[in-house]
C-alpha cells in the first residue's frame, strides 16, 4: 500500500514538472519546421530595427567626434555599416536606395575619420546627415527627418 502511494506521488510530481517544462521560457517557438523559422524570422524584425540601431549609433558617432574619441568613432561607423547590411538581408527591397550610402557616404565618413580632425569631421557629418535624409526621401519615409540638433544647423 505504502509503495503504491509513493509511486502515485512520484507520478504526480513528474507530470507537474513535465507540464511546467512545456510552458517554460524557451519553448514558445512551436509548429512545423517552416512555422518555427517564420517565428524566428519575424523576431529579427525588418529594416526598422536596423534604423533604431543606426539612429543610436549616429548620435554616438557625433559625440565621439566632438570628444575627438576617434577610435570610438571608427567603431560606430563600422557598426552602422554592419547594421544596415544586416538590415538589407532582412529587407532586400531597400537595397537600391542604400547603395549610395554604403558605397559613398560611409567610405567618405571613414576617410574623414582618418584625418583625426574635428573640423573635417563636422563638415563631413553634415554631408553624412544629408545622405540619411535622401534615403528617407527615396524610401518614402520623409517624415523620419534627421535634424542635426547638435550643431544648431537644421538641415
Ligand atoms: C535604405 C535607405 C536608408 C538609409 C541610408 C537610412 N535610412 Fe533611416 N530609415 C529608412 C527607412 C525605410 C525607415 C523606415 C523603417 C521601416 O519602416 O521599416 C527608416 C527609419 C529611420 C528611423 C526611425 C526608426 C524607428 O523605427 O524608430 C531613424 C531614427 C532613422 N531611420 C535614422 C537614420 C539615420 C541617422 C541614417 C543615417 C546615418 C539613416 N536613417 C539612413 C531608410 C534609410
Amino acid at each position: 500500500m505504502k509503495w503504491s502511494i509513493s509511486i502515485i506521488a512520484l507520478l504526480l510530481l513528474w507530470s507537474c514538472e513535465h507540464n511546467q517544462e512545456q510552458n517554460a521560457q524557451g519553448k514558445w517557438i512551436k509548429g512545423t519546421e517552416q512555422e518555427k523559422l517564420e517565428i524566428v524570422e519575424s523576431q529579427f524584425r525588418g529594416f526598422d530595427m536596423a534604423m533604431v540601431e543606426t539612429g543610436y549609433r549616429y548620435q554616438e558617432l557625433y559625440w565621439a567626434g566632438q570628444d575627438e574619441n576617434w577610435e570610438y568613432a571608427d567603431y560606430q561607423i563600422e557598426k552602422i555599416r554592419k547594421g544596415i547590411e544586416n538590415g538589407l538581408k532582412r529587407s532586400p527591397k531597400r537595397a537600391k536606395s542604400a547603395e549610395h550610402f554604403l558605397t559613398v557616404a560611409i567610405p567618405e565618413m571613414e576617410k574623414a575619420l582618418e584625418k583625426r580632425d574635428i573640423l573635417v569631421f563636422n563638415k563631413n557629418f553634415q554631408i553624412f546627415t544629408n545622405n540619411c535624409i535622401s534615403c528617407h526621401a527615396m524610401e518614402k519615409v520623409p517624415s523620419f527627418t534627421i535634424k542635426n540638433h547638435f550643431t544648431d544647423n537644421h538641415l
